[in-house]
């Protein structure tokens, strides 16, 4: 079956799929059996544990954000997020989906209970967020110096 043309079933087998031993799909032990595939998740069990799903409770398909290329990347865009709840603008158009989505390295993406409002996630909201050295904000403060470590104290504009 080295040679055997699968795009011919009406199933193509794209992206990871084509490295993936037959049986591994093909789990009866016999290739004629039917094999549900109408979703991504006939096979594949929701990663996201139910995050994705609507106030219907109902998951939308893998393949709305993924394709079998990989669930390293998705096709969720900034588009995608602005019709959600919580749009993104300004300078978290520029952070990175980890940063909010991913805040433990060590652990699984997060799409719910991550934070909302500014305090839940910039800790001090006068100071947390804007990085000293680069962002002038309106108050005084004082700053340790990188380079020196002496204490200045500089109010800009
Ligand atoms: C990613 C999953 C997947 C992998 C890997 C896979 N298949 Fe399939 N295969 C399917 C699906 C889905 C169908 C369609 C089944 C159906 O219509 O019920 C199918 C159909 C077939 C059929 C046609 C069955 C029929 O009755 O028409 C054959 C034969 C087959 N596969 C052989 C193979 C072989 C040989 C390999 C390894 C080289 C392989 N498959 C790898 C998912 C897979
Ligand atoms: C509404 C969009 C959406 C849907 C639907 C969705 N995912 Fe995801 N998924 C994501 C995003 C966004 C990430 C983060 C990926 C990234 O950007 O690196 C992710 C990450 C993952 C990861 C982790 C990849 C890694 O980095 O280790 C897996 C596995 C995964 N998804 C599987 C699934 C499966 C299986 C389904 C269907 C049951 C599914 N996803 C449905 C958006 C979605
Ligand atoms: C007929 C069953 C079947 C269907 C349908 C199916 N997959 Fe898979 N897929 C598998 C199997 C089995 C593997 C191998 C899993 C493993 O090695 O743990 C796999 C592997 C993958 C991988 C590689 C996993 C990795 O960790 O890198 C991706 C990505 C993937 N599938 C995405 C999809 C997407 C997206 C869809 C829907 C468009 C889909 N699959 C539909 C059975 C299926
Ligand atoms: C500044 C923080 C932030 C950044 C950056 C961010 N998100 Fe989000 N995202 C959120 C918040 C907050 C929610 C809503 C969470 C909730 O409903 O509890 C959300 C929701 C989501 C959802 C769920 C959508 C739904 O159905 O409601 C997905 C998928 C998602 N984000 C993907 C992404 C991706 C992909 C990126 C990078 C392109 C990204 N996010 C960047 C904060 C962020
Ligand atoms: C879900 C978490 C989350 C929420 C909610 C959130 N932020 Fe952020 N925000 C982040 C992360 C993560 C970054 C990027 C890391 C950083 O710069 O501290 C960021 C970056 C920013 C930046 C850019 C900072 C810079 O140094 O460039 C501003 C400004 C900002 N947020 C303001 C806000 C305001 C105002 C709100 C409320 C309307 C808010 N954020 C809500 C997570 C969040």
């Amino acid at each position: 079956m080295k040679n055997f043309n699968h795009n011919l079933t009406g199933f193509e087998l794209e992206g990871k799929h084509q490295s993936v031993d037959c049986k591994k799909c093909h789990t009866s032990g016999s290739f004629t059996d039917p094999l549900p595939h109408y979703t991504c998740a006939s096979c594949h069990k929701d990663y996201h544990e139910g995050q994705m799903a609507s106030i219907l409770g109902l998951s939308p398909d893998c393949s709305k954000c993924h394709t079998p290329d990989g669930f390293t990347s998705s096709l969720f865009a900034i588009e995608d997020h602005n019709k959600t709840k919580f749009k993104l603008e300004g300078g978290h158009l520029a952070t990175p989906c980890f940063a909010c989505h991913k805040q433990d390295t060590n652990k699984k993406w997060q799409f719910r209970k991550i934070g909302e409002t500014c305090a839940d996630c910039h800790k001090d909201v006068h100071e947390g967020f804007l990085d000293k050295n680069s962002t002038p904000t309106r108050l005084a403060y004082n700053a340790t110096s990188r380079q020196t470590g002496r204490k200045t104290t500089s109010t800009i504009i």
